[in-house]
């Protein structure tokens, strides 16, 4: 997966936590295709949940400060793909088959669906306020 102009929100902060997002979904992928270990691949799983998490917490935060008002819907989405994959992590760490693929489609589709659509609604939003 590669950044581009495309997926830009228009807002510094964002962009810059969508673009550490792919770098570690990248890592990711070229862990499982390399066939480096589980613990390998299990600890960089880990780290790209705790730094979605932190992107979630801080993209909803500037929605609520700022009264954005489709928090809600938007909060919603994020729920939905923490339990998602926090799920997935879990027959990851129970050896369960094919997760990996699970894995990255679901990162995929997050990207396509969240990002390209859901994250864009509030971009005119930010920049009007001046969030960077
Ligand atoms: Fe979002």
């Amino acid at each position: 997966m590669t950044w581009n102009n495309s997926m830009s929100v228009n807002v510094e902060s964002l962009d810059a936590q969508h673009k550490a997002i792919i770098a570690l979904i990248n890592e990711l992928g070229d862990a499982m295709n390399a066939g480096k270990t589980d613990v390998v691949i299990g600890s960089i799983l880990s780290k790209l949940i705790a730094y979605t998490q932190y992107h979630f917490d801080y993209e909803e935060n500037c929605m609520i400060v700022s009264c954005f008002a489709h928090h809600d819907h938007h909060k919603c989405e994020h729920d939905g793909l923490k339990k998602k994959v926090k799920a997935l992590e879990k027959d990851f760490l129970a050896g369960k088959a094919n997760v990996a693929d699970e894995i990255m489609n679901t990162l995929q589709q997050w990207l396509d669906h969240h990002i390209m659509k859901t994250d864009m609604l509030y971009s005119s939003h930010f920049t009007t306020i001046g969030l960077q």
